[in-house]
């Protein structure tokens, strides 16, 4: 980040070339077989060449620290590093990502001392963090001196937990102190505050001198006290207390403090779920890898606080801190603001499989990294759940893990995902990118009553995360199903300059990288809700909504019967305001709020709505739509009062069926040179050529509405479900790519029908050159002397194609037309398996703002179960398109093939044109849950004829 050295991407490699005579590489065989590619790798070696950091400053020790003990702790350094002191060889350190701390008190003097540190690259603990991201190298996080007494407090674990079944908590404290001599005449006193400050218990113990057994109760400090009455943390409700221990002298002086915040909670598992003081819990949460553009691995506090509040906002409960134990300030504000942690050891092993959790020669590294996380990080209220790592297979190694943090901390969860552990490594079952099916599949299984928390789920690359739905569906259905962590939180890229020195967000292989991912996509690091400057993606409404923890459901629209149903864990609906609006043809028409529905933590409340009362008197060809909002009644730390929660829409029962309209039978003129049919009509002419069947002009009242079209369409810009080469649909859908497709003209014919107006006839085949199949069309052209042009397109795709993104038309309309206006869904983007949290409704937006800037650059803009869409120009000249049947479009600056050659956003076109593409169908967006490259079957858009309809207006 500093200009050191450079960063290189990797997610299943370690960042190691292949192609080297390296001690890091092996011979599994000498027979030249093909070996895989895990038992090439041969740690512990690194890489001969070792980019080494070497740092050299000094620092003050202030007088007043004379007769103290002197430490100085880095909170992250990687990979690992030597430390010297005035000259003096202090220690050394490896795992990452958690502090090292080092007792400086022999070496160190009042005023001015020398500290030389020396931070290699690579080290034998890079084989046990081969996390999918980046690897940056340096000292990452703060580096503090601390002073203290040289007989002080060591160490502590506070435990609240409140009682089951009975009001009151019992608070438990453990206490360590440097032990030199006569450390046991000294006396420690715990005090509890409440966020007042008020004093709750205090209590004072001494060290115990004759222990009567072996037990862990037996040695240090024990404090065990009852208190009466609690407030307790969960994520909806974050209490904190704070615990204040004093360290008093034989002769009464108070000589050491240390204090941590403290949480009510208890966590337990009964009958196979997962409950937070006695409460089933639901996690609705993602994985965060600590990241922030411009700085890479180091993020600043101001940061971690606009990503907390952004995660409150979008009803995130819960964070996986994947794949390592973050930086304490992340712990502080997830106890402050209320997100439950999964906090994971820095353990991967991707690049060589299950290889290292076997082998006992490392089962000391593991437990290693398992013991300092908990040390460190136990007394965080937030932490429900320890995981030993990711992906690193499975082995007595984990077990070793596991169990050491049980016996240690009995007071949270113990979990692993990779390699389907067993019980004795895991706790639940975290299954990652499980479809519905299998969750269901798990949950039947009679073997294995673990509760279901997928660690990943909805898998964002590029526009994805389909399948929400299922969500709130399954957690409502299954007891056991308890939620999950969505893959990831934000778009972790890096500044990039092009050649002019422009900044952009660089992914893998834009840094010149000198090893660059070929397993999978290089820019698999924008796998984010949000963008790299936390704008949330259009996914993340529909994450939102769907885990709002208030939801409704309509259980008798003719009755205007509802249900509210309260999915928190803790609060009832009092501070939420209930809001309602009616809608006629997607404009509101009526409006109001309602008393909210009283309903405790975990129930439901059903409510009338005199429907009869609200609804004017339908109108022939009337649609009607009753719209809800819940919003916050009182601000919260991370939201101001009114904040929206939740919305939804429930259809009505609409008006009487109107006749169709009869088509206009203004009568056309026809002429015919060798190369055009030009049709007329009154201050209208629209201008075919003869030789593709596509409009080349189309012209009224000295206005023109189209430049080109209408192009047969079944292609769409990239999502996460044909990403890159050999992933998903990629290689099933490239025969039907621009660069591939072509389009090649058959017959085209023009002549007037017996009531006047023009009709024209287009063949075509769409021809591949990366397949031998076809697509066969006809679109027919109805056109009337008042400009209205009727089009009747019937595409017939092979049937081996299987299925297809989109079939469609495609239009170009000229310079201008940048005011767009639809009935249809919105406002936001939508796709028939992401529309959830996009409702019904006449929306105005412009062209530009249709784009998004996916990382790469990605399908977008798509609108679900459009009646009308709407393109202007500023002089209020306007193209407007019906469909007997609801349709899907976008419209946008570029063309498919535009975006497809564009790997940056920058590196996109904005054209001065209007690309409308109009569809009769467009697949889902995919992931149904799981990776972005599942598409349940009915989302897909199966290859066949289809017939359909587009009426274009030039107003
Ligand atoms: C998972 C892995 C994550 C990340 C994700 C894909 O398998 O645990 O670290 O690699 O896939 O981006």
């Amino acid at each position: 980040m500093q200009g050191f050295g450079k960063p290189i991407y990797t997610n299943v490699l370690y960042p190691f070339a292949r192609d080297k005579d390296e001690p890091y590489l092996q011979k599994p065989t000498l027979s030249g077989a093909k070996a895989c590619d895990r038992l090439l790798m041969n740690p512990p070696h690194v890489p001969r060449t070792n980019p080494t950091g070497c740092y050299l400053r000094t620092f003050e020790i202030p007088a007043a620290w004379a007769g103290k003990s002197v430490f100085i702790n880095f909170n992250g350094v990687e990979s690992a590093f030597y430390l010297w002191v005035n000259g003096r060889a202090i220690g050394y350190s490896q795992d990452s990502k958690l502090p090292a701390e080092f007792d400086l008190t022999s070496v160190v003097q009042a005023g001015t001392n020398t500290i030389a540190l020396q931070v290699m690259r690579w080290s034998d603990g890079t084989w046990l963090e081969d996390q999918d991201y980046w690897h940056i190298s340096g000292i990452f996080r703060p580096v503090r001196l601390i002073a203290k007494p040289r007989l002080h407090i060591r160490d502590w674990f506070i435990r609240a937990t409140p009682n089951d079944g009975k009001a009151g908590a019992v608070l438990r404290a453990e206490v360590r102190l440097k032990e030199l001599e006569g450390y046991a005449d000294y006396t420690v006193r715990l005090e509890l505050l409440d966020a007042a400050g008020a004093s709750v218990a205090r209590a004072e113990q001494k060290q115990m001198l004759n222990p009567a057994g072996y037990a862990r109760e037996e040695s240090g400090i024990h404090f065990r006290l009852d208190i009466p009455s609690v407030k307790n943390w969960t994520p909806e409700t974050p209490c904190l207390y704070t615990t204040v221990l004093t360290l008093i002298a034989p002769d009464g002086r108070e000589i050491d403090f240390e204090s941590s915040r403290t949480g009510f909670r208890r966590i337990e598992i009964k009958q196979g779920v997962i409950l937070l003081n006695g409460v089933r819990m639901i996690f609705r949460g993602v994985n965060r890898h600590e990241h922030a553009l411009a700085t890479g691995r180091y993020v600043p506090r101001e940061h971690m606080i606009r990503e907390i509040i952004a995660m409150k906002r979008l009803n995130f409960n819960g964070v996986r801190t994947c794949h390592y134990p973050d930086d304490p300030a992340w712990y502080d504000l997830c106890d402050e603001y209320g997100i439950c942690l999964i906090c994971e050891a820095d353990l991967e092993t991707h690049g060589v499989g299950g290889r290292l959790a076997n082998d006992p020669a490392w089962a000391q590294a593991y437990l290693e990294r398992a013991i300092r996380m908990v040390m460190v990080h136990k007394n965080h209220p937030a932490i429900f759940s320890w995981s030993m790592g990711n992906e690193s297979g499975k082995g007595p190694n984990h077990a070793a893990m596991a169990n050491w943090i049980r016996y240690y901390d009995g007071s949270r969860l113990v979990q692993y995902e990779s390699a389907h552990p067993e019980a004795i490594i895991s706790d639940l079952r975290g299954d990652m990118y499980a479809q519905p099916d299998s969750i269901i599949n798990m949950l039947a299984d009679a073997m294995d009553l673990r509760p279901v928390v997928l660690v990943e789920y909805l898998y964002q690359i590029r526009n994805a995360g389909g399948g929400m739905y299922w969500f709130s569906e399954l957690i409502e259905r299954f007891a056991r199903f308890q939620g999950g962590f969505v893959w990831d939180w934000q778009d972790k890229c890096l500044v990039a300059k092009d050649a002019s020195g422009r900044e952009f967000c660089g992914y893998g292989g834009d840094f010149n990288d000198d090893l660059v991912e070929w397993v999978s996509p290089t820019h698999m690091t924008c796998n984010g809700v949000v963008l790299p400057d936390l704008t949330p993606k259009p996914v993340a409404g529909e994450i939102k909504n769907f885990q709002s923890p208030i939801q409704l459901a309509m259980l008798d629209g003719a009755s205007g019967k509802f249900r509210l149903r309260n999915r928190h864990q803790a609060v009832d609906t009092t501070g939420y305001v209930l809001a309602y609006k009616v809608l006629e043809n997607g404009l509101g028409i009526r409006e109001g709020k309602l008393p909210t529905p009283p309903a405790g933590p975990m129930a439901d409340a059903d409510f009338e709505l005199d429907l009869k009362a609200l609804l004017p008197a339908k109108k022939a060809g009337g649609e009607y739509h009753i719209n809800f909002r819940v919003t916050l009644a009182q601000a919260a730390p991370w939201a101001p009062a009114g904040h929206e929660v939740y919305h939804t829409q429930f259809s009505l029962a609409g008006g009487e069926a109107i006749t169709v309209q009869e088509p206009s039978r203004v009568a056309a003129g026809l002429s015919a040179s060798d190369t055009e049919y030009r049709i007329t009509g009154n201050d209208f002419l629209v201008a075919f050529s003869r030789r593709t069947g596509l409009i080349t002009l189309c012209r009224k009242d000295g206005t023109d509405y189209i430049a080109g079209g209408a192009t047969e369409n079944v292609c769409r810009p990239q999502t996460g479900m044909d990403t890159n080469p050999h992933w998903g649909f990629y290689d099933l859908w490239l025969p039907l790519t621009p660069g591939k497709l072509s389009r090649q003209p058959g017959r085209i014919a023009a002549y007037a029908l017996p009531d006047g107006r023009i009709h024209v006839e287009v063949a075509s085949t769409l021809v591949s050159s990366a397949s031998a199949y076809v697509i066969r069309n006809e679109t027919g052209y109805t056109i009337a002397g008042n400009g209205e042009i009727g089009i009747d397109a019937q595409v017939d795709i092979a049937r081996n194609f299987q299925h297809v993104p989109r079939v469609g038309i495609g239009l170009i309309l000229p310079a201008g037309f940048e005011t767009l206006e639809w009935y249809g869904r919105g406002p936001g983007e939508n796709y028939a398996d992401r529309k959830g949290h996009t409702l019904m409704g006449a929306y105005k937006s412009s062209v530009t703002d249709q784009h998004f800037a996916f990382i790469p650059p990605a399908e977008c803009g798509g609108h679900e179960d459009v009646r009308w869409v709407k393109l202007s120009n500023p002089q209020g000249r306007a193209l407007l398109v019906e469909s007997p049947a609801p349709f899907h479009f976008d419209a946008r600056h570029a063309s498919i093939a535009d975006y497809g050659n564009a790997a940056h956003d920058h590196e996109l076109p904005r054209r001065a044109e209007t690309f409308l593409n109009l569809d009769c169908r467009q697949a889902g967006i995919g992931g149904n849950l799981g990776w972005s490259t599942a598409l349940d079957e009915q989302h897909r858009v199966p290859a066949g004829c289809y017939r359909f309809r587009f009426d274009l207006r030039l107003l």
